[in-house]
């Protein structure tokens, strides 16, 4: 830990859990949906097979069953929490809040709560935003989860999208530090004039109406979204390392969005990272916005392949367009 700068108070992650429903649709399910193949699926996104809800569930469920076990981890107290961000664009319901769910059933009965939508990209603007009442000193712990039922807004018709999404939450508990790790930097970014390239048109002020129609499912200029992508990850995590001082030679360990793992691929290759310094959950869980590099984050932390002192980044992108990165001494 030599190499870190104690320059004062940070949020550092303390603990991290996530959860994935049980039921599991594979490439073969699909194949006897839509014309499609194991092979295409692979080949193309890196996706073998991803999870679904069940139907009794809700992304709070998901949600508060990642957060208690992230809070487990991090030995908090519901009492302990000041603030509860939920990452989602799959609300429970439009009101209230999914965070209000999660607040009543954690008993988290000192923390204020609100949803954050930034698709992809919520989990880092979570935890940006987090942070930074950690930083000023207002509050000592914060938990942000990101869950995502994405299986509910999906056209079962469309091959071009149905086969990248999937369901699940991953949690992070941010508490106070000031021996020189946790949170050096974040970069975030939106680009509203992409809003039309992954969009589910129908709303609440505008398009409402039959839920069952096509107002109500993912839409995506895929090609357009993939160049984006590459771009937008490499640009993102580079301005997150030198804002913090550091260069990409300094990364132990990088968590990038699972969209597509040509993507990660892309991404790894331009930074120079190697395959190991990485990790991949497409190929179990898909897509799962936001939540994707929550999991991720969670499952290097249980297998180990990062540890207290290393330099970890996680970058994402995703629908808005929203950008973000952050980095951080774990
Ligand atoms: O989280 C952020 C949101 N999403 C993303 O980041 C996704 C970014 N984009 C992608 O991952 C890729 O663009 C896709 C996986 C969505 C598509 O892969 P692609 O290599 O860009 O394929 P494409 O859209 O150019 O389509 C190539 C062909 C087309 O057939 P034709 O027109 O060449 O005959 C598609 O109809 O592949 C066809 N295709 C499929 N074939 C079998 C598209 N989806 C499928 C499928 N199975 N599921």
């Amino acid at each position: 830990m030599s190499h870190m700068k104690n320059e004062g108070r940070r949020a550092r992650i303390i603990g991290t859990g996530s959860y994935v429903p049980e039921r599991i649709m594979t490439n073969q399910d699909f194949e006897k949906i839509v014309d499609t193949s194991d092979e295409w699926i692979r080949a193309r996104t890196g996706i073998v097979e991803r999870r679904r809800a069940a139907d009794w569930q809700a992304s709070s469920d998901l949600a508060i069953e990642a957060a208690r076990r992230a809070m487990s981890k991090a030995n908090v107290a519901p009492e302990e929490i000041d603030l509860i961000i939920c990452g989602t664009i799959t609300p429970d319901r439009m009101l209230p809040s999914t965070a209000s769910y999660i607040q009543r059933e954690l008993k988290a009965v000192n923390a204020w709560a609100f949803d954050l939508a930034a698709a992809c990209s919520g989990f880092i603007y979570g935890l940006a935003v987090g942070s930074q009442f950690i930083e000023t000193g207002r509050y000592r712990t914060v938990l942000m989860v990101s869950t995502e039922i994405l299986s509910r807004l999906i056209d079962y018709t469309d091959r071009g999208t149905c086969v990248l999404f999937g369901d699940g939450a991953g949690a992070a508990i941010l508490r106070t530090c000031e021996d020189g790790s946790g949170l050096l930097s974040f970069d975030l970014g939106a680009d509203g004039n992409g809003a039309d390239l992954l969009d589910v048109s129908g709303g609440v002020s505008r398009l409402t109406g039959d839920t069952e129609s096509a107002q109500h499912h993912i839409r995506m200029q895929g090609n357009e979204v993939f160049k984006f992508a590459v771009r937008a990850m490499e640009d993102s995590i580079e301005k997150a390392l030198r804002l913090a001082g550091l260069d990409k030679s300094d990364l132990d360990f990088l968590i990038p969005h699972q969209a597509n793992l040509r993507i990660i691929q892309a991404t790894l290759k331009r930074l120079g990272l190697p395959p190991e310094k990485s990790v991949v959950n497409i190929d179990r869980y898909g897509n799962m916005s936001g939540a994707s590099v929550a999991v991720a984050l969670d499952e290097a932390l249980e297998q180990k392949l990062i540890q207290p002192g290393d330099c970890v980044g996680i970058v994402a992108f995703g629908g808005g367009l929203t950008w973000g990165a952050c980095v951080m001494y774990l």
